[in-house]
């Protein structure tokens, strides 16, 4: 029987979205004080695509201050960047020998972003899930709480535990569980409603950015795509309706409320009414944030002196669990 304990990353490829922040960072901040807790920067897997050094030296750091401003708590929590702890990759490339292609294959993340062109994209990112896999095994972590567009890949970090533990005749990694819950597990794209909110690959009108100053995200709700009808009386009334749902879910999800709540607040309501009242709600959550995220910028050396400090912390479990699969391969 393992410990409870939590572990999950984002990667510094790009300002942090309101979906990084509701499908994860909001959720790491509740985790928090209930049972060990480790949230990663994952710089390795930024660089699966090409990153200019000096910006991803400066994301690595503002993932870092999103995380200490929405209120993770270094006593708290464990809070580091992957590329200090080198047996990050090292198990990765154990992993890599214990996952086979054809999973990776399965994978629709990458099919989705290499697109027709998965020849020219890097080995890195088609091998990226076993990366991820040993991330979670390393701290035997048991929980991973992200948004929806992970899950395939924790099922994946599963399927690569049982693997190892199976054909080394050990029990050594447990069975780790995604945590996707709550309104906003897959906040999507302001102006596609097919497509995820995300950092990367999109413009900046399409996304809602952590740092966006109020006047920005007034605009960007304004010329979000919806339909012309105005909000239903239930929530099921938005079944066949996604970007008005999309709305209605991160109001429920900004405010600690059902969307079936937002609804029957909002029924017959028209998005002139709507949209304004959603972005100053998220403008009042966000701004906080933003304005605490850009103090700590000026001051990055102290970012990385709490992110060493981490890594220190996160060394001292990963190191003899990394020792210890050595020892399980003949190593
Ligand atoms: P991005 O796609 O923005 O580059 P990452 O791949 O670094 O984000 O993911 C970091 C965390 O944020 C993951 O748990 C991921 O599931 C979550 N996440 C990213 N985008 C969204 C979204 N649009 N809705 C909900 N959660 C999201
Ligand atoms: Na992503």
């Amino acid at each position: 029987v393992h410990t409870p304990r939590v572990f999950s990353g984002i990667k510094p490829s790009g300002g942090l979205t309101l979906g990084n922040y509701l499908g994860a960072i909001k959720k790491f901040v509740a985790t928090q004080g209930s049972m060990e807790t480790i949230y990663c920067v994952v710089d390795l897997h930024a660089i699966t695509v090409w990153q200019d050094p000096d910006d991803l030296r400066n994301a690595t750091r503002e993932v870092a201050a999103g995380y200490l401003a929405s209120g993770l708590d270094p006593s708290q929590s464990i809070l580091f960047n992957q590329s200090q702890v080198s047996a990050h990759a090292e198990l990765g490339w154990i992993f890599n020998c214990v996952a086979r292609v054809g999973w990776m294959n399965r994978m629709t993340q990458f099919k989705e972003k290499a697109g027709k062109n998965a020849e020219k994209q890097s080995l890195g990112l088609y091998a990226y899930p076993s990366l991820m896999a040993a991330d979670i095994l390393l701290y035997h972590a048991t929980q991973v709480p992200v948004g929806e567009d992970q899950k395939q890949h924790v099922e994946l970090t599963r399927d690569i535990a049982a693997k190892f533990n199976h054909d080394y005749k050990v029990d050594f990694f447990p069975q780790p569980d995604p945590v996707i819950d709550g309104p906003a597990t897959r906040v999507m794209n302001l102006r596609d409603g097919t497509k995820k909110m995300s950092k990367s690959g999109q413009s900046d009108m399409e996304r809602i950015n952590m740092t966006d100053d109020a006047d920005t995200i007034a605009k960007k709700f304004k010329k979000a795509r919806t339909d012309p009808e105005p909000l239903p009386e239930t929530y099921d009334g938005l079944a066949e309706r996604p970007e008005a749902r999309n709305l209605v879910d991160i109001y429920a999800a900004l405010s600690d409320v059902t969307p079936a709540e937002v609804v029957t607040e909002y029924a017959g309501a028209g998005w002139g009414q709507f949209k304004p009242a959603l972005a100053d709600l998220a403008v009042s959550k966000l701004a906080p944030i933003s304005e605490e995220m850009a103090r700590m910028m000026d001051d990055p050396a102290e970012i990385d002196r709490v992110l060493a400090e981490g890594a220190d912390r996160a060394r001292a479990i990963a190191d003899p669990i990394l020792a210890k699969t050595y020892e399980i391969v003949g190593m």
